[in-house]
């Protein structure tokens, strides 16, 4: 229904994302896109390179006079940087001695260097890590934030906030309206809640950046207002809890992903696990008395909020390299290092927000379809009463 891919390197002219499937008469607000795109680039831990770029979004099809027209959007972000690598990565052929300047022969150790070299036959990891680099979650950011714009439409609003830093963890639950202010607030150096536990999680990043190594952590994103049935029980590839921890996991450096409580769940009993269930015939809605699941039963959503984790590993790129072997020579030396982030958590929060409202976007499509947004919003409301007397 909804499709979305992205093109673009690290240090190329631009990135660009194309989004397919939306309905038309969707009004886009290009600032709001451009304010996602900010979000990301911000967080305590972040190397030069957001110092360079000021990230904007230039649509340059399927939208106009400020709506969706119903034909596939193009988007485009222009990464500044190309100004000192026009000469390094050229379109064309080049015997420039710039062109050979930036070569990668010292594989880092975690980065898909090695293992793409070898698969694609490049003895220069450059040519890898210019597509592998999370750069390309800016193209993401943008094309989620059409998805949310959609989803907006129909009160479902999604943010993200940071549990874990190093070894500095939140260690009570947050509210949605504690994680929208936190999630918004652009002056949050790692977007936590806690304001103590946000000391202790910059000071393990301050650690990390002075022994030249790197922070993992976790990021959790809500999503609110989401109504019951998107996604299915009726076969393997559409349970929706699949599609988000396949999404999640898609986002450079997550190594684990989590759906309510699933991590503690698996060491606890099911009267500890399961949400009771009860109905509230003033509202004539059914409740739980709590969202261990994380707003997912049988890969369905239930009503409550969708709460999935996404967890990060530390940078590969570590200023202190690890061993590695040279690529040519096939010797010992020490893994490439340059310019890097050392904590990317929240921005990891910001990519993992526009691939959960990309997910839901498509199952909401799936579910409620409209070539315009007044058939989709007609089949929504159907359905609402459908809900209704249930
Ligand atoms: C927002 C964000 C920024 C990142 N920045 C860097 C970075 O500056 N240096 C680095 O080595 N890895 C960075 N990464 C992680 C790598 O892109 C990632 O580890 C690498 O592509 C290998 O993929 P994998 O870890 O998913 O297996 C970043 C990840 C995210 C989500």
């Amino acid at each position: 229904m909804l499709r979305y891919y992205t093109a673009g390197e690290s240090h190329g002219q631009a990135l660009v994302a194309f989004v397919s499937g939306l309905p038309a008469g969707l009004p886009i607000d290009i600032e709001a896109i451009n304010h996602e795109l900010h979000r990301r680039q911000l967080g305590y831990g972040r190397g030069g390179r957001q110092k360079i770029e000021k990230d904007r979004a230039e649509i340059f099809a399927g939208v106009r006079l400020g709506q969706t027209i119903g034909a596939p959007i193009a988007v485009r972000i222009e990464n500044r940087d190309w100004a000192n690598w026009e000469k390094i990565l050229p379109v064309e052929a080049s015997s420039a001695p710039e062109a050979a300047s930036k070569k990668l022969v010292a594989p880092r150790p975690g980065h898909a260097d090695l293992a793409g070299s070898q698969k694609f036959n490049f003895h220069d990891a450059r040519f890898v890590l210019e597509r592998a680099s999370a750069r390309e979650t800016a193209a993401r950011v943008a094309a989620g934030s059409f998805a949310r714009q959609l989803l907006a439409q129909f009160g479902l609003r999604i943010a993200s906030h940071t549990i874990q830093v190093g070894h500095a963890r939140l260690e009570r639950a947050a509210a949605w309206e504690e994680i929208c202010a936190v999630g918004e607030d652009l002056e949050s150096p790692l977007r936590c809640v806690d304001a103590r536990t946000q000391e202790k999680m910059m000071a393990d990043v301050d650690a990390a950046l002075k022994a030249g190594d790197t922070v993992g952590g976790v990021f959790e994103i809500v999503a609110h207002g989401v109504p019951v049935g998107l996604g299915s029980h009726a076969q393997w590839d559409e349970k929706l809890d699949g599609k988000l921890a396949q999404a999640l996991m898609s986002v450079q450096a997550v190594k684990a992903v989590e759906i309510g409580a699933g991590v503690l769940a698996a060491g606890s009993y099911g009267s500890e696990v399961q949400d009771e269930i009860s109905y509230d015939k003033k509202a004539r809605r059914f409740r739980r008395a709590s969202n261990r699941a994380g707003g997912l039963e049988g890969g369905i959503t239930n009503g409550e909020d969708v709460v999935i984790r996404g967890y990060l590993k530390p940078i590969s790129t570590l200023r202190k390299p690890m061993g590695t072997a040279d690529m040519v020579t096939k010797e010992p030396v020490q893994a490439a290092y340059e310019r890097s982030d050392w904590c990317v958590v929240p921005a990891g929060g910001v990519a993992g927000e526009a691939m959960v409202a990309l997910v839901l976007a498509d199952a909401f499509l799936q579910k409620f379809g409209g070539d315009s947004l007044a058939e989709t919003r007609r089949n929504f409301e159907s359905y609402g009463r459908q809900i209704d007397e249930f």
